[in-house]
């Protein structure tokens, strides 16, 4: 099988400036330190307990997960070997290499879902079928 794994995926710490009781403030920018270079945003919120997200790979998308509010846990899947993050401190992010199946569960009341992306929004990278997923790792093929 090639491509990436689910150990090519990981939590980044992100940048951030604590304010004692004024807050904090973290931040993601385009720079020399960035894994990729984000082209869209988009978040997830208003999930109820026990739904879940996600249920699919990306041909060629990174993704970075912030769950800037609350709590949810991300299983990743590479078709051979799974693990589960949980996602929840604001200042924390999971980066998802491309080709790697995702589901997102256990959404706590007012979780958000930060996404940034790596590039726009196109149907065609989804992979949205387990089956036609296992064949896609099998022969890494488009
Ligand atoms: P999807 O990525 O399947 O959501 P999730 O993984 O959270 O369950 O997207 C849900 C719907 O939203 C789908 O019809 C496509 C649409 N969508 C866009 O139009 N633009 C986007 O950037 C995203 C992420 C989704």
């Amino acid at each position: 099988m090639k491509g990436y794994d689910v150990d090519d995926c990981g939590i980044v710490d992100i940048e951030t400036h604590s304010h004692g009781r004024e807050g904090s403030l973290s931040v993601m920018q385009n720079d020399g330190n960035a894994l990729f270079p984000v082209r869209r945003v988009y978040y997830l919120y208003d999930v109820p307990g026990g739904e879940s997200r996600g249920g699919h790979a990306h041909r060629k998308l990174h993704e970075m997960l912030v769950a800037v509010s609350g709590s949810f846990s991300v299983t990743l899947n590479d078709g051979n070997k799974s693990r589960t993050v949980m996602l929840n401190r604001s200042n924390r992010g999971l980066h998802i290499v491309p080709g790697i199946w995702r589901t997102l569960d256990d959404f706590s009341s007012g979780a958000v879902c930060l996404v940034m992306s790596s590039l726009p929004y196109d149907e065609s990278d989804y992979i949205r079928d387990y089956r036609g997923y296992l064949d896609y790792k099998k022969g890494n093929n488009d």
